[in-house]
């Protein structure tokens, strides 16, 4: 049967991407976050996943505001790169996994989460840059990606409580899928932020790094944190780490943080990342590492 076996937590700020593309990782500025994230495509490279289930928002490029869907489960073959204003980011085109991501959509609607299934999509950069800081610069990426976008962009977002129960159904549903497949989820977005207005450029390392804790050690307080107090407290467009407690509710009750790296300045956000393992994938980790 397919497993999660860990989740990955990750801002997707636009601008490490660009840094990226454009070659100005080794610069002053750049180099702290792209050193920071080395753990995590160190234990990507180690783990092989075989599928990313990446839960993320699209940023007015997939979708405009004819129809705003809640939850937008990427049912595609294949999901090229959006052109976000500059020409699409230079990475491989995202290939997609249809039966499982048809055997979700079937999992969780029953289950009465009322998922809208997406045939044609274009991902941007809240997909592509956890892809780039987990996996690098490959030629291809190293493994499926079932896209899973949340409306966070336009009022009103759905609560971190329902992200977190939605979370619980997509490791259920993941479990009935009948082939031995190691899968890992991805929430991305965040952390504190905010992109206009008179308070652009708010950061809230406290906050930032309170949520990183209660992703390890408690996140059922996290869930009662308020679509409204995400944005007084880290900015507007901190909102986006509801998508983290997605990633948390599909990890179930025990989980080990295995990395986690948090670095301000970084464009307008505060960059922050984790790497939960499920409590039984960790215990399996280390009986290998002793053998
Ligand atoms: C920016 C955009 C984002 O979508 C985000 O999550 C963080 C920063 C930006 O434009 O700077
Ligand atoms: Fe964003």
């Amino acid at each position: 049967m397919a497993k999660i076996i860990a989740g990955m937590g990750t801002s997707h700020t636009p601008a490490i991407g660009a840094a990226l593309d454009n070659g100005k990782a080794d610069e002053p500025y750049w180099k702290p976050v792209f050193a920071g994230y080395e753990g995590a495509k160190r234990w990507m490279e180690e783990v092989k996943p075989d599928v990313a289930i990446i839960v993320y928002n699209d940023h007015v490029n997939a979708f405009d505001f004819k129809i705003i869907p809640t939850f937008a489960l990427g049912c595609a073959p294949e999901f090229p790169i959006s052109d976000e204003g500059w020409g699409p980011r230079p990475v491989p085109v995202v290939q997609g996994y249809p039966e499982m991501a048809a055997h979700l959509a079937q999992s969780l609607i029953i289950d009465d989460f009322d998922m809208t299934i997406i045939n044609e999509m274009e991902v941007d950069h809240g997909l592509t840059v956890p892809l780039s800081v987990a996996f690098g610069q490959p030629k291809t990426w190293p493994c499926r990606v079932i896209p899973l976008a949340v409306n966070v962009v336009q009022y009103p977002a759905p609560s971190g409580k329902r992200c977190y129960n939605l979370g619980k159904a997509i490791k259920k549903a993941v479990e009935s899928w009948d082939e031995d497949l190691k899968v890992v989820i991805f929430g991305t977005g965040g952390m504190s932020h905010q992109i206009q207005g008179p308070r652009a450029g708010l950061i809230n390392s406290k906050f930032d790094k309170d949520f990183l804790d209660g992703l390890s050690q408690d996140p059922e307080r996290l869930t009662q944190i308020q679509g409204l107090e995400y944005m007084r407290d880290a900015g507007n467009e901190a909102i986006e780490l509801v998508m983290w407690l997605m990633m948390r509710g599909a990890l179930g009750d025990e989980v080990d943080e295995v990395f986690r790296f948090y670095h301000v300045p970084a464009s307008s956000t505060g960059v922050g990342s984790i790497i939960l393992e499920t409590r039984e994938f960790h215990e399996h980790r280390k009986g290998k590492a002793a053998a």
